[in-house]
């Protein structure tokens, strides 16, 4: 390989390329039936299989299918590959079953029926004899070094980690990453594929269950190609570096079986610790386990149709029949029940039909968890008629359909190894074509890997029924551990919305969450106004809800409500600028003299559209003043307006003004309301009144122009709007471009932020929950290009806008304790202006004509920094 010319590896390389692209225009064809394998050792047990079937064609009657073979990274890699048809089967233990069907749409076809008949096996916990005596309980090997046989796999990781969970003492730190609590709880310890997206969503895990892993960097280590991946890796790494293996209950004794993996290393060097702290025998594995574990199943991607699948069943049954046989002396020890004919017969206390399972400590046993789910109880199986393999020419069948011509042989299986690369491969040899092939033996005929394609340790494929083909039939009880792991201390989160569409978005959010199992789980519910969602939180009857700045405060003050995340729009902070807003062919309307004009204001009370605009005109003397009672104020001195919640008691504690929401658009029940049924209500809804609702001046944020204008809503009133079709008032009396809001602003105002109960309903516990929730809800759903299929949470579904969240938002920032307050959030200068313009804003000793020149002289200030 070695002396290989240069030119000639880039044609192999060249080759390599081609024909995996022929190979993809392949897999569509039918007739084939293409393998995801996941090493190389795999890849060329595949291949030999492919080249007995391509040989064997005939035995195989009319299920022949031509099997191709395509090697993955990882069991992840293959579970996308199958979901996108790029491959077909692969095998994958019970949990990978939870992890396909969930996030790939794979179904299982074929369960292994393992050699004794029984379709599980048990998770073992293992330590070196002698070992660990400060262990008496599970909860003290906290801190230990643990050996998994890889995240998200059943009796290598569900199950320990449930397990822990539940007994011993683990703490959840995530509620949506249980790879946190898991690394929080051990030491230094290898479960591979910890690091990768679906285990790691934000990226913040630490590697802590990867430093005891022992691949190579970069690609091998921590990954399936791992020295210590699965559970033969997990075995390796117990033996070599660590404190406690879970593995299967077969994994020692197959792995001190022969001399290729260890040598000098016994069963006997190992002992089984029990849920109870005790230690037992390997062998006494069934009174001291961890739980059972369906056998492992062969999944398909759920878009191939009923007969598709039942192709691949008949094809697999042939395979198994044609080549499974098995020699009851084979590679197993004698000494494993598993494999002993002689201890079938006693092995007959499957833990998924029996309900004598008995375990000891742990979990009470499982009420006959399986029986419904599966085929009838070992023992009442009916073999199926073998075939008679030399008959082949005589009895030859009347086929119903053609079998097809052969491909190229390099295509299914090519004798040069492209796969060969590294030293510990030099004993292998491609096998003949005349060479048996035997389906359940893997180490060492292709490389030192065992379990290849199939456990080895299997006697028959189940085809399963096509009602079982779904991953919570297969799992049965088994999915409350596999959920179990996903728990989390705050069982849902109600967010309180304001409006239908709201509602609607909040439907959609809450599946959206659902889909990728966040927890806690979003409820939605609806309140007549800001001010009752404020009232059914601090009630405990909701729990969440998206305020503008000025309803953190009025939350805060009435309600003990506490901010603990803020919206970020493109500042990079959790503020924005307040702009006053006059059309560009409107020269007449200015800051200073707005008496008798028409305004456009976000709602009644809100920070842009009410508190900042009222104190910067009252505190400068351009307007008329009555004191704090900024109601009388605007309706005195403006002509019409449309102010969202000027006719609510709940938000005009004075007398209601009509000329307060003449310009309003909403009809009948929604005319001037303070959520998103009023047409005007809101950034969107205040330049919109601008643009078509006849009024001079809108107070909004600095984004919304851009928002709006130059084509970027479709909505009628906006399509034409072009950003210079607008112009900022300045304080100074000057106007600007919408772009220069840095230097003509009244002020900055903070962000919108999602408030919770604080005070006597403070709870950390849910605070952290929340955060966690929404912080996993932007990684997700973050992103702003959306389509109509697709949820996105900082997009609204026109006509409307800044449904929950505002559009502009960019991202999420967390509020630290510090800043979980509404007067440490908003500052000083909102909480004054808010003092001017609510004769109900918190107690205030000072007379307003103090507080007059202060503010002034505060926002001058402000505005010459900024
Ligand atoms: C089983 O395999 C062994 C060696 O692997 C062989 O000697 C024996 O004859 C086989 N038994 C049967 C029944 O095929
Ligand atoms: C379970 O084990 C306990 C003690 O190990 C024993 O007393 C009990 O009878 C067993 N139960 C069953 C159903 O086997
Ligand atoms: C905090 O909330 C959690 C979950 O809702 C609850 O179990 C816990 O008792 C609460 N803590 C306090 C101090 O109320
Ligand atoms: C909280 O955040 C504020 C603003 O970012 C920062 O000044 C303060 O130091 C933080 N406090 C803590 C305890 O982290």
């Amino acid at each position: 390989m070695t002396s290989l010319p240069r030119n000639l590896l880039c044609l192999i390389f060249l080759g390599g390329i081609a024909s995996s692209i022929s190979f993809t225009n392949y897999v569509e064809r039918e007739n084939v039936i293409s393998w995801c394998t996941t090493s190389k050792e795999e890849q060329r047990k595949c291949q030999h299989l492919s080249m007995v079937v391509e040989r064997d064609y005939r035995d195989f009657r009319d299920d022949f299918l031509q099997v191709q073979c395509k090697q993955a990274f990882n069991k992840d890699d293959c579970m996308t590959l199958l979901d996108e048809e790029k491959a077909h089967i692969t095998l994958v233990d019970a949990g990978e079953v939870f992890v396909g069907g969930r996030y790939h749409s794979l179904v299982p076809i074929m369960q292994e029926r393992l050699i004794g008949g029984q379709k599980f096996y048990y998770a073992v916990a293992v330590v070196k004899r002698g070992t660990l005596l400060d262990v008496s309980h599970i909860s003290h090997l906290r801190g230990k070094s643990a050996c998994f046989a890889g995240v998200g796999t059943q009796a290598g990781w569900v199950l320990p980690v449930y397990n822990m969970m539940q007994f011993g003492g683990m703490q959840v730190i995530d509620c949506n990453n249980h790879v946190k609590s898991t690394i929080n709880f051990f030491g230094p310890s290898c479960a591979v594929n910890s690091l990768i997206d679906k285990y790691n969503p934000i990226g913040d895990n630490s590697d802590r269950l990867c430093e005891l892993c022992t691949g190579k960097v970069p690609g091998g280590k921590c990954t399936n190609a791992d020295p210590y991946a699965g559970f033969e890796g997990a075995f390796r790494c117990l033996v070599e570096k660590g404190d406690i293996a879970f593995l299967k209950h077969t994994t020692v004794a197959e792995m001190t079986s022969t001399s290729f993996d260890f040598s000098g290393v016994k069963k006997d060097n190992f002992e089984l610790l029990c849920m109870d702290g005790t230690r037992r025998a390997i062998d006494d594995y069934r009174s001291c386990n961890w739980g059972p574990v369906q056998s492992h199943a062969i999944v398909t991607t759920s878009a191939k149709t009923v007969e598709t699948r039942r192709t691949y069943q008949n094809f697999l049954m042939r395979v198994v029949q044609l080549y499974g046989r098995r020699n009851s002396t084979g590679p197993f020890n004698p000494q494993d029940p598993f494999s002993n004919p002689a201890n079938r017969d006693q092995f007959n206390n499957d833990p998924f039909y029996n309900n004598n399972f008995n375990q000891s400590g742990g979990p009470p046993p499982l009420p006959d968890p399986y029986r419904p789910y599966n085929q009838p109880p070992p023992g009442n199986y009916d073999p199926r008629r073998p075939i008679k393999r030399q008959a082949r020419d005589t009895d030859k069948p009347k086929e119903k359909r053609q079998i097809p011509a052969l491909p190229p042989r390099q295509t299914s299986y090519d004798p040069q190894d492209q796969f060969y690369t590294g030293p510990s491969n030099d004993e292998y040899r491609p096998p003949a074509r005349h060479e048996e092939f035997d389906l359940f033996h893997s180490a060492p005929r292709y490389g030192l890997h065992r379990n290849l394609l199939l456990n080895d340790n299997v006697e028959d494929l189940i085809a399963l029924d096509e009602t079982f083909q779904n991953y919570e039939s297969y799992l049965g009880p088994a999915l409350k551990q596999i959920l179990g792991v996903r728990q989390c201390p705050v069982n849902r989160m109600t967010l309180c919305v304001t409006s239908k569409p709201e509602m609607d978005k909040c439907v959609k959010m809450r599946t959206a969450l659902k889909a990728q199992l966040l927890k806690p789980e979003m409820v939605c519910t609806k309140g007549h106004s800001h001010i009752d969602c404020m009232e059914q939180i601090r009630a405990g009857k909701a729990d969440v809800a998206v305020l503008d700045a000025s309803d953190v405060y009025t939350g805060g003050v009435r309600y003990d409500l506490v901010p603990f995340i803020s919206e970020v729009y493109n500042l990079g902070q959790p503020e924005y600028y307040v702009v006053a807003v006059a059309k560009e062919q409107d020269p007449t309307t200015e800051l200073t003299f707005l008496k008798g004009k028409y305004t456009c204001h976000t709602g009644m009370s809100t920070a842009a559209g009410w508190v900042i605009p009222m104190a910067y005109l009252m505190s400068n003397g351009w307007i008329r003043s009555y004191g704090c009672d900024s109601v009388r104020t605007a309706a005195e001195y403006f002509g019409k307006s449309c102010i969202p919640g000027a006719l609510s008691s709940e938000y005009n504690t004075g007398v209601p003004y009509d000329n307060m929401c003449d310009l309003c658009h909403g009809t009948s029940s929604s005319y001037c309301r303070r959520d998103a049924s009023e047409d005007f209500y809101g950034f969107t809804g205040a330049l919109r009144c601008l643009v078509e609702g006849g009024g001079d001046v809108a107070f909004v944020k600095h984004t919304t122009i851009a928002e709006v204008s130059d084509g970027k809503r479709d909505e009628w009133w906006a399509r034409n709007a072009l950003s210079g079709d607008f112009e900022l008032l300045c304080p100074d009396g000057r106007r600007m471009n919408p772009q220069d809001y840095k230097n003509c602003n009244l002020g900055k105002a903070k962000a919108n932020a999602i408030v919770t109960r604080g005070g006597e309903g403070y709870n950390e516990t849910e605070i952290s929950a929340y955060i966690n929730l929404f912080i996993y809800a932007q990684q997700f759903y973050g992103r702003r290009d959306t389509d109509e299929f697709s949820f996105s949470l900082f997009y609204s579904q026109p006509p409307y806008s800044d449904l929950i969240f505002q559009d502009a938002t960019q991202q999420l920032y967390v509020l630290n304790y510090t800043q979980q307050h509404y007067a440490k959030y908003l500052g000083k200068d909102f909480l004054r202006a808010r003092r001017i313009v609510d004769c109900h804003a918190g107690a205030s000793s000072l007379t307003t004509g103090a507080f007059a020149i202060v503010i002034s002289t505060t926002i001058a200030l402000l505005i010459s920094h900024s």
